[in-house]
């Protein structure tokens, strides 16, 4: 399954300073050499984010985690060997040569291990850390596919690795570890009650998003937020919603086909895991029916849609209530 020769480009493609469609098991990075300023530069051109918003470097092994941090609390080592290779991010003091384009100038760093085979592949050839954010542009909904990735970007990436779809969807869980208290600052597949069982009776209490976090741009309000209007509607109110809509033209994602839709309908499955997967696909492919309103029914509060239940709101963020 692994293309040996595609592996040798893709890692000649970091070494000289270019950009790198990536998969992984969370989402599709945009990847760069995360010990290059220069390289970093054109990762933020590309996306249009603003420079001073930190990027996560993904490494191939676990021990190269000392080569970019310091003061690693026991804590985190428990974490790495509970979850990565995996969907986790964990927020650690930086080592001193890491790059004010890597931290946004903060005096942490975030660190990923990915299980995805394609990418654990290119950061071994590499062998060094490898900035990705996800690749959207700013704001916009974050890629689970090769396409995704060429579709918004096109030529401004020199090489997209199709790795497949990604079998997480949404983004790692970020959990900062740089301060005594950890704390979730980005839910994602590895739950808070995952969290805390990995840490055991004895490990510290592991707090929920607070106001205060550092900056994460995923932590903005509007954030993974399709084109078309989206409205957040409660199972119950979903009939009703729709009826008021009269003459706009609607696209919905809900558990059961509502009467008289088509291609403008999607199906949310009922697992947490399930949904967060397709997630990202469904919104790109309702936002380009071109309807007036996006309307998706909200899944349960329960802790494992934790992360599902962030990005909803984030992307419905700023559409008001009708
Ligand atoms: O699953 C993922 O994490 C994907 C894949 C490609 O690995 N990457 C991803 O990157 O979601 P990005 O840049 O879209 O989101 C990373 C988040 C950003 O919100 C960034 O602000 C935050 O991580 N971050 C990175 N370093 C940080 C730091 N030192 N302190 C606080 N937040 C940090
Ligand atoms: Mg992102």
């Amino acid at each position: 399954m692994i293309d040996d020769a595609l592996i040798a480009q893709a890692a000649a493609v970091l070494k000289a300073g270019g950009l790198l469609g990536l998969p992984t098991e969370t989402v599709y990075g945009l990847a760069a050499d995360a010990g290059s300023s220069q390289a970093i530069a054109r990762i933020y051109a590309a996306k249009g984010r603003p420079n001073d918003h930190p990027v996560i470097v993904h490494l191939a092994h676990v021990e190269q985690i000392r080569d970019w941090a310091i003061d690693i609390p026991g804590e985190a080592w428990t974490l790495a060997r509970a979850f990565w290779p995996g969907p986790m991010t964990l927020i650690l003091k930086r080592a001193a040569h890491v790059l004010d384009a890597v931290t946004g100038g903060q005096d942490t760093v975030g660190l990923r291990i990915p299980s995805h085979p394609v990418a654990h592949a290119v950061l071994a050839a590499f062998g060094g850390g490898v900035a990705a954010p996800s690749a959207n542009k700013f704001g916009r909904v974050s890629p689970t596919t090769a396409q995704h990735v060429r579709d918004e970007f096109g030529d401004a990436v020199d090489l997209v690795l199709d790795g497949g779809a990604s079998e997480v969807g949404i983004e790692s869980t970020i959990i900062d570890c740089s301060s005594p208290a950890l704390r979730v600052l980005r839910p994602g597949a590895i739950t808070e009650a995952m969290i805390a069982d990995a840490l055991g009776i004895g490990g510290k209490p592991v707090a929920g998003q607070q106001a205060a976090a550092p900056r994460v741009s995923g932590s903005l309000d509007a954030h993974y937020a399709p084109r078309t209007r989206l409205l957040l509607v409660a199972p119950e109110a979903l009939a009703a919603t729709l009826a008021a809509q009269q003459a706009r033209r609607v696209a919905v994602l809900s558990r059961e086909r509502p009467a008289g839709f088509g291609d403008e309908w999607r199906q949310a499955a009922a697992d947490a895991c399930v949904y967060a997967r397709e997630l990202y696909a469904h919104l790109r492919e309702l936002d380009g029916v071109g309807a007036d309103v996006m309307l998706i029914e909200a899944p349960p509060q329960r802790s494992e849609w934790d992360g599902v239940n962030d990005r909803l709101r984030r992307a419905a963020f700023g559409s008001g209530v009708d």
